[in-house]
């Protein structure tokens, strides 16, 4: 297992490339299964996920191959399978988008419940309801959701549950909806770009799908879809990332191939906290374009709550609180789509600010400078905030089980190190572990004389108001999944 160590305190400047997106990217793969003949997908980012995606499709009779200039191909050559395993799915929950394209190509599906994970519950009810209605027949068995239709009719769908619309669960239904017989509507579809995106491929490809982008969604079934050619949406997760890290560490960056209009409300939550954001042709933000972030002034401490889109994601939501960690002042980040996803605060408290948690917020109060500590990556997301908060700490930070971030990152420490950030990673193993971080024994605490120094010197008062002083949770194992 490897883990990185970054030394913070340099400003991140120059020009960055974004990757497609992901969620896009494992949606569109399952959704190929649907489609006659060859599918290509460009932009699909080279990450551990699209890999693992590439071995449930080909457990499931799929070819998948990169060509050398990076486009998948993809082509169903074998339909007699429809078992996707357990030992796939639970490493990668977005393979349950196997169910929908399995259900309306092959009649029948076996796809493993993927269980909870680190950021919350995840069931897929609201998967199975749609598929129902669609007239499939569902059951669980040992772990596994058994699924039989004959041709799938089209019907009136509510997808709408206790957090708002499912984005995989809209992409399930929506693609067996497409070959279903007559007109399925969906109220409470997700409205994700990402949801978008495998509309328009699916659109491409033969079907007649209406409404997409918004709530109601009208599907004209047809007999058969045709692979197509089609370019992945850039990754608007990994844009506002960047745009954070650039923020946080006091930058000037460019970030090329963002689309504006698809952060939006990150943008804008980042203008509040007084970060510059600027883009190339502001009359035109549903473009790929290029976005300029800088910092020019104190930044303010300010409140924000992730939202099914258009608001501020859920997956940029722990990336905002290492941001508003470094702010002093009062933040509170609420996150309404996963309650429960705050591993990262205990971890973030480490780094010396006071977080405390509420139900689904958690309130900061936020330290002028954070202080780097060996902190323990919790899911994808949560690592990404690890590292932002590394780069702005004092001293080095060493994040552990990193392995989350090359799941749904591609090249993210390439990216940042061309941006003059100093991150290395290295082998989880003790003697790796910075001098700054040891203790005499080879744990990874700070020396003794380093906290006779914190204790006595100068800084004494600054750092006993900043301290945590609320009990933290420690990391578990994570089955994690965005
Ligand atoms: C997708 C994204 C993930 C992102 C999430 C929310 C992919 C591969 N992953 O995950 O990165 O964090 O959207 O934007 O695209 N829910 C139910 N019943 C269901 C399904 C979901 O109650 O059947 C709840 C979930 O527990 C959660 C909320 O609905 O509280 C949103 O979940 P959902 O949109 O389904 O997330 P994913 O599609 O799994």
């Amino acid at each position: 297992m490897d883990m990185f160590i970054v030394r913070g305190g340099e400003r991140l400047s120059g020009s960055v490339s974004v990757s497609g997106a992901k969620n896009s990217a494992l949606p569109l793969m399952a959704a190929a299964m649907a489609c006659e003949g060859e599918t290509t997908l460009y932009s699909i980012p080279d990450l551990v996920d699209v890999k693992t995606q590439s071995q449930v499709l080909g457990s499931l009779g799929m070819d998948v191959n990169r060509d050398p200039d990076g486009a998948l191909r993809l082509k169903t050559v074998d339909e007699t399978s429809c078992i996707a395993d357990y030992e796939l799915v639970r490493r990668m929950r977005a393979s349950v988008c196997v169910l929908g394209p399995l259900l309306a190509k092959r009649r029948m599906a076996c796809v493993s419940l993927p269980g909870g994970c680190n950021i919350g519950d995840r069931p897929i009810d609201l998967h199975l309801k749609g598929l129902s209605a669609l007239g499939a027949q569902i059951r669980v068995d040992r772990g596994y959701v058994i699924a039989r239709a004959d041709r799938l009719r089209g019907a009136n769908i509510f997808l709408g549950g206790a957090f708002g619309s499912t984005v995989t669960g809209t992409c399930n239904v929506m693609v067996a909806a497409a070959l279903a017989k007559g007109t399925t509507t969906i109220e409470s579809a997700a409205c994700e770009p990402e949801v978008v995106d495998v509309g328009n491929f699916l659109n491409a490809a033969g079907a007649k799908i209406d409404g997409l982008g918004t709530p109601f969604l009208t599907i004209e079934g047809v007999e058969q879809l045709n692979g197509v050619k089609h370019e992945v949406i850039p990754d608007r997760i990994e844009a506002a990332t960047l745009m954070i890290a650039a923020a946080i560490t006091g930058g000037d960056v460019c970030l090329k191939e963002v689309r504006p209009d698809h952060i939006t409300a990150v943008i804008e939550k980042l203008r509040e906290i007084g970060v510059t954001v600027q883009l190339a042709f502001p009359d035109q933000p549903a473009k790929k374009q290029s976005v300029t972030v800088r910092v020019t002034q104190p930044l303010r401490s300010v409140d924000c709550i992730a939202l099914p889109y258009p608001g501020i994601p859920t997956d940029v939501q722990a990336q905002l609180m290492s941001l508003l960690a470094c702010v002093p002042g009062i933040s509170i980040v609420t996150d309404k789509v996963f309650p429960d996803r705050f591993m990262h605060a205990s971890e973030l408290a480490r780094m010396g600010v006071n977080i405390r948690r509420e139900s689904a917020s958690a309130i900061l109060n936020g330290v002028s400078r954070l202080s780097g500590a060996c902190v323990m990556a919790s899911d994808l997301r949560a690592s990404a905030a690890l590292v932002l908060a590394g780069l702005a700490a004092e001293g080095e930070t060493v994040i552990r089980r990193i392995y989350h971030l090359d799941r749904g990152y591609e090249c993210l420490e390439e990216k940042l190190i061309s941006l003059g950030a100093h991150v290395e990673r290295v082998r989880d193993e003790p003697q790796n572990m910075p001098d700054s971080l040891k203790l005499t024994d080879g744990e990874s605490r700070p020396s003794y004389s380093e906290l006779l120094d914190a204790l006595t010197g100068p800084h004494w008062n600054q750092s006993v108001s900043q301290q945590n002083t609320e009990s933290v949770t420690a990391s578990q194992d994570p089955a994690d999944e965005d």
